[in-house]
């Protein structure tokens, strides 16, 4: 046996552990992307309601991510939230569009962090679940 045989099965096993530990921790939905999508999309993603003065204020793209269900059917445009697909799932994808795209999700205020992004991607591939959450009716 010659050192490349001996090393590659060790390495294959070292590449396997530092990716499992990596997708181990699972994202909770309810501590770590509720509070997310609560402080900076619910605002223009929810039931409609009435502001202060009276102005109706309706979900926006006609997407609602206030209730489970209904972030699963998706908006106007269709496919929003694919639980295992992060790149097929506007919901993730529209927070990495350059601030110069309309589609650009938050349209205002800071972007996303880094962490925030990958928190809801990792929470995609994991299979988009939502544990003991409800939200609002629909
Ligand atoms: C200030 C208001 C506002 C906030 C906050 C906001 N959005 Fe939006 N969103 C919009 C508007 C307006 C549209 C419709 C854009 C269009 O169709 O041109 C939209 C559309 C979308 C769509 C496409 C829906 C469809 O199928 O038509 C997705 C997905 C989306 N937003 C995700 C998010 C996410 C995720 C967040 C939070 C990180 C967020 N939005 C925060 C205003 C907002």
């Amino acid at each position: 046996m010659n050192l490349k045989t001996t090393l590659a099965p060790l390495l294959g096993l070292a590449l396997l552990l530092s990716n499992a530990s990596a997708q181990d921790a699972k994202v909770s939905f309810e501590t770590q992307i509720l509070p997310i999508f609560k402080e900076r999309c619910f605002e223009c993603h929810q039931k409609e309601y009435t502001d202060d003065t009276g102005r109706v204020k309706k979900p926006k793209g006609k997407f609602r991510m206030d209730n489970p269900t209904l972030m699963l059917k998706g908006g106007s445009e269709g496919g929003d939230l694919t639980p295992g697909k992060p790149e097929e799932s506007t919901v993730y994808t529209s927070t990495l569009l350059p601030d110069d795209d309309d589609m650009a999700m938050p349209p205002k205020g800071d972007r996303l962090t880094d962490e925030q992004k990958n928190l809801i991607k990792q929470w995609i591939a994991q299979g988009a679940e939502f544990g003991a959450w409800k939200g609002a009716e629909e």
